[in-house]
């Protein structure tokens, strides 16, 4: 692997094992704390990471700091940090090689965030399948309380914070901040919109902040170093420190890699994952996660940051790279990501519901080789309802649609010619037993209801 950037979260990943508190405390772990606490105000931190511009790494790129000014001061009685760990996007694995590597680095983030908004208390949201890693952080979280970074009177002062780790009941949904909130709350988790953020009344309607694990990690770095620092690590003018890129798909070496924010695609993908495998030739990316547009070849020198992404009609999402070779069917691997909306939309509004699995059956019937142009029409007829959705899953799963109908209408287009897959995938399922969904009709075709589980 070339690595020529600073390793700041990756710093102990070469041990190929969780970091221990003394190999951590050996690199200058919790040195940011134990310059903070009783020496700077929380305000001050809250400058730090302000001035830092600092993003959010979950996949909205909301700026952190701007997020904790939300707080209110004023308010008596418990304040939350959440800590989204739940990372059920596909594509997406970042979170918990972090932890696995250093999870004392996440601490020390998580207690640097709690004491800048004055939190008691903190929820380590993770998703089941991580039972690992949960465990890990449990642990270590008793080292950190032993040694006085965590618990009551944090180093000895006055400031008491604690964190518990909640395990999720494994719905991608619950991803989302305020669906997040719900799950812990043990209530339905749809999205919340509307009404006061989750920063003044959150968790037990206490104000509480809602960060990505990835996010609340660059904070040891940024307050030891400074933000002059931490921006100098990125590589666009609008970016600020180094990101967490998953790697996934028809590459040498698909894995996480530690780069600098503004680094481009084709970088990513064909130095540091060691380009595409044997014998297979490029066609395009998912640079964001599953809810981020393909991307085709003439954007790969893109720069990877927030704002220039979005100017050129793209998302940064997650930075989890999912690449695709010549070979592959993109309506197959679009339909793939519809299955995997259709079975995850919390089923709370109308678009999402009943708009996502239409979309799929479209899908299917276009692979299969029994789609028409009629149902082009109707995809992207579809494709702005989802935009109508009360939140943002939907537009989000709507993006590789519109990637695909934007970048790659010669493939669906030689679909309802040649009336198969011209990748030679064999038909998916229509209406049939593996659907598991009610029936939709379209057009003239006759439903199947002999196959019809319901
Ligand atoms: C459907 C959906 C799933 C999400 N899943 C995650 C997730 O697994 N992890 C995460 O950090 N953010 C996720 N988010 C984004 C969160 O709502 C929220 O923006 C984020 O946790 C805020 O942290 P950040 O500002 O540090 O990125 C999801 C959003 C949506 C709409
Ligand atoms: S868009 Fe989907 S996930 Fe979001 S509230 Fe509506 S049904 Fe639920």
């Amino acid at each position: 692997m070339q690595v020529d950037t600073p390793q700041v979260l990756f710093k102990n990943r070469h041990l190929g094992r969780p970091a221990t508190l003394a190999e951590y405390r050996a690199g200058g772990g919790y040195e940011a704390l134990a310059a903070t606490i009783g020496k700077r105000t929380p305000a001050e931190v809250l400058q730090l990471v302000l001035d830092a511009d600092l993003r959010g790494r979950g996949g909205a790129g909301f700026p952190a700091g701007r997020k904790w000014q939300g707080v209110p001061t004023d308010h008596v009685g418990t304040r939350y940090v959440v800590v989204n760990t739940d990372e059920m996007e596909p594509g997406t694995f970042k979170d918990r090689i972090l932890v696995n590597a250093d999870p004392h680095l996440v601490i020390e983030g998580i207690v640097l965030c709690a004491y800048s908004i004055g939190a008691s208390e903190g929820v380590f949201f993770i998703r089941p399948s991580y039972e690992g890693d949960a465990e890990l952080i449990e642990q270590e979280c008793r080292v950190a309380r032993e040694h006085g970074y965590l618990g009551n009177n944090i180093l000895g002062s006055d400031f008491s914070f604690d964190l518990h780790v909640h395990r999720s009941a494994g719905r991608y949904i619950c991803g989302e901040a305020s669906a997040q909130i719900k799950a812990i709350s043990g209530l339905r988790p749809n999205p919340r919109k509307g009404g006061p953020r989750t920063a003044v009344k959150g968790l037990w309607d206490c104000p509480t902040i809602v960060n990505n694990l990835e996010t609340l990690a660059n904070l040891p770095g940024i307050v030891r170093n400074g933000p002059a620092w931490f921006k100098a690590l990125a590589r666009s003018a609008t970016g600020s420190g180094t990101k967490l890129y998953s790697v996934s798909g028809q590459v040498a070496r698909p894995g996480c890699y530690e780069l600098p924010i503004g680094v481009t695609i084709r970088e990513i993908i064909f130095e540091h994952a060691g380009g595409m495998a044997p014998g297979k030739t490029f066609k395009t990316v998912i640079p964001g996660g599953a809810s981020t547009p393909f991307l085709p070849e003439a954007l790969l020198d893109l720069e990877m940051d927030f704002d220039p992404m979005r100017a050129a009609g793209q998302r940064f999402g997650t930075a989890s790279l999912m690449v695709f070779d010549q070979g592959t069917c993109l309506v197959g691997a679009t339909l793939s990501l519809m299955e995997f909306f259709a079975r995850e939309s919390c089923g709370w509004c109308t678009p999402c519901r009943e708009g996502i699995p239409a979309i799929r059956e479209l899908l299917r019937r276009i692979e299969g080789g029994q789609g028409t142009e009629e149902h082009i029409q109707m995809l992207t007829d579809l494709l702005p309802v989802l935009d109508k959705a009360y939140c943002a899953f939907a537009p989000g799963a709507a993006e590789p649609v519109r990637g695909l109908l934007t970048h790659f209408m010669n493939e669906v287009n030689a679909h309802i010619v040649q009336k198969r897959c011209p990748f030679g995938n064999p038909p998916p399922t229509l209406r049939g037993k593996a659907c598991g969904t009610r029936p939709i009709q379209f057009g003239p075709t006759p439903c199947p209801e002999d196959q019809c589980p319901i």
